[in-house]
């Protein structure tokens, strides 16, 4: 065996399942298995089984038949062929309760009952011996989970679906209860069909919600009962909308997949659409040059101090909320333009008569919408607000203030704060005591590196320079700084995709695999290692391709023949992804323990020398 061969060997002894997000506990072992051509998922002691987990069954049995992933193996698994030919056969898999028996609410319900209320934890055994294997939780949410591990772990030659790693024993949980995905809809229209697809994808990894930042300053695509007249003078085209059948068509396909829909209209700033319809509501529409109003074209924000829009957004955000079942919902409160206001007649005057500063204005106003969502069941979500730190990172050409945290506006102790300028700003948000989402364009902006799309700057960066890769997010550490009683408010986080430059066409390129990363930081935990993570995010591309969604390369394919195909009696073969630094790590590690064997053999000579 020469020295390549021996690293090889050791590298047989690293669990290859490309599971993601990474279970919490996982054993395998080395005894191959084909899926039986009878193979059915059945269900055992759940009385009214939910649809949605019938359909959920439904779906996974259809991927484990349509997926035809071949192993990411130089040969494509062409190599194990007897191996697998010869493979015991499951012939099925059983889905039952982790209580004895009895029935459970719908994934639907679970996904929808608010942060961390629903039990997502689930096993899964899957014996040498094939037989049946078994898939136990104690919710419909737990075992839809389990589901989607179970379709990560079979692959196809041939046309049989076969696995090289049995027995496999998981126990799974995720470590934060929020998993996210941000899409907004204003800046650029997407059909109900790539937000359909896109929460396939999501749901896939275990991303649990869907923060739908669905109108802003451009465009106004959310029809409100009504409002309808926001959507009508405000969105890019009448059939550019999401009209409420669309939305309980979207909600339901969300839900059905085990994820929220968090929706946001952002207020009071981000407005400028809203002039379309009411004029009267809106300072400085359009207002130029625009960077002395706004951060991006086209400026405008609603009248605050006036007590009839206070009344619109309230009302506004009632019909809202009856469109969603979410517990949450986002009223943004991001990058108010102070200049605007101080330029506005009509503000300027409300102030005077209410003898208020614009921050008490602000209070009175995010207190107004902030007690209508409670009223209506909802907890308010806000981004964040660090006002000192805020000038220094962000390229504002004017005087802003955020959901001034920091300030006079009180918020409430519920209100769950998206952590979104800068990392930096955590401990800032947490120190306050609120719980907190993780979403900072240092580590979470999918969108950041393609360049200014503002003016005609042929230098130009975008202003979260540089483009934020897989490995970055992915080595981001959640409780940084925190101590641990602040770490208990951290719910999660997410990656997220603002969209001046994103459309339908490049929506799956931007997205996949990259956000698959936060997806497994917040369910597996930080500390994972982007070595030992590449090969298993690859597979998570290959077979998002296979299921339609047009996942970009991490990597030229040729990484894929580095590989190892080691059988020489001793080992079987098992098809490890290889690159260069899995083998860089272990030959670390070789070398390390190879000194260590020459110094206690040095040590036993000198002792026995003596
Ligand atoms: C992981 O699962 C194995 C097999 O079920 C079990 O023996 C082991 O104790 C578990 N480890 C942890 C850390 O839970
Ligand atoms: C979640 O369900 C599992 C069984 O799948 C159970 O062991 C665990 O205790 C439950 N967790 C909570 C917090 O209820
Ligand atoms: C908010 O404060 C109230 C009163 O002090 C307390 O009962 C409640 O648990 C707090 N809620 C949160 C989410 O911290």
């Amino acid at each position: 065996m020469d020295l390549l061969s021996l690293l090889y060997a050791f590298l047989l002894f690293t669990p290859a399942l490309a599971i993601w997000p990474r279970p919490r506990n996982l054993t395998t072992g080395s005894t191959p298995l084909r899926l039986s051509s009878s193979f059915a998922i059945k269900l055992s002691g759940i009385s009214q089984v939910p649809q949605d987990l019938t359909d959920a069954i439904q779906r996974t049995t259809t991927f484990l038949k349509t997926d035809k992933l071949q192993a990411l193996v130089p040969d494509r698994g062409a190599s194990s062929s007897s191996t697998v030919k010869s493979a015991g056969t499951l012939q099925s898999l059983t889905v039952k309760l982790s209580q004895s028996s009895g029935s459970v609410k719908s994934i639907s319900a679970d996904a929808t009952a608010g942060l961390g209320v629903a039990n997502e934890s689930y096993t899964l055994q899957i014996p040498a011996s094939g037989g049946t294997a078994t898939l136990t939780a104690s919710s419909a949410l737990g075992l839809f989970r389990g589901l989607t591990t179970f379709g990560q772990l079979w692959y196809d030659l041939d046309g049989t679906t076969y696995l090289l790693n049995a027995p496999i024993q998981i126990t799974d949980s995720p470590s934060y209860p929020y998993r996210g995905f941000m899409l907004d809809t204003s800046r650029n229209y997407f059909p109900v069909d790539d937000i359909k697809r896109t929460l396939d994808a999501m749901s896939w990894v275990k991303i649990n919600h869907f923060h739908w930042h669905v109108v802003d300053s451009q465009s106004f695509p959310l029809v409100v009962p009504g409002f309808e007249e926001l959507s009508q003078k405000g969105a890019y085209s009448s059939s550019e909308v999401y009209t409420p059948d669309n939305i309980k068509d979207i909600v339901a396909y969300a839900a059905a997949r085990g994820i929220d829909i968090m929706i946001e209209v952002d207020t009071p700033g981000h407005t400028a659409v809203i002039s379309k319809s009411h004029p009267e509501h809106v300072a400085c529409p359009e207002a130029t040059p625009w960077s002395s109003f706004a951060n991006e074209p086209p400026a405008g924000q609603l009248r605050l101090t006036s007590s009839a829009t206070t009344q619109f957004t309230v009302n506004l955000f009632k019909a809202v909320s009856s469109m969603f079942p979410s517990k949450l919902l986002s009223t943004g409160g991001d990058e108010l333009n102070t200049n605007c206001y101080s330029k506005d007649a009509q503000t300027q005057q409300d102030l005077k008569s209410q003898g208020k500063t614009l921050e008490q204005a602000l209070d009175t106003f995010t207190q107004a919408t902030h007690s209508a969502l409670r009223t209506a069941g909802k907890t308010p979500v806000v981004w964040e607000g660090a006002p000192q730190s805020y000038q220094a990172v962000r390229l504002t050409l004017t005087s802003s203030i955020e959901m001034a945290l920091e300030h006079t506006v009180k918020l409430g102790n519920d209100t769950v704060v998206l952590v979104w300028i800068s990392s930096d700003h955590v401990a800032a948000v947490a120190q306050k005591g609120f719980r907190l989402i993780h979403a900072a364009s240092d580590f979470f902006y999918l969108d950041c590196g393609g360049g200014g799309w503002v003016g005609d700057n042929i230098n130009g960066n975008s202003w979260c320079d540089p483009f934020k890769t897989w490995q970055k997010s992915y080595s981001f550490n959640p409780t940084a700084g925190l101590t641990s009683a602040q770490a208990k408010l951290v719910v999660g986080g997410q990656q997220l995709l603002w969209t001046e430059q994103s459309g339908p066409s490049n929506l799956d390129s931007i997205a996949w695999p990259r956000a698959a990363s936060s997806a497994e930081l917040f369910w597996s935990g930080p500390g994972g290692d982007v070595r030992t993570a590449l090969p298993r995010l690859h597979d998570v591309a290959y077979r998002f391709i296979q299921r339609g969604v047009k996942a970009i390369p991490l990597q030229p394919r040729w990484r894929l023949r580095v590989l190892l195909a080691v059988r020489d009696g001793v080992f079987r073969y098992t098809g490890v992804l290889l690159n260069w630094e899995i083998l860089g790590f272990w030959m670390k590690g070789l070398a390390i323990a190879g000194v260590g064997l020459g110094s206690l053999l040095a040590y036993v000579r000198i002792f026995r020398n003596r």
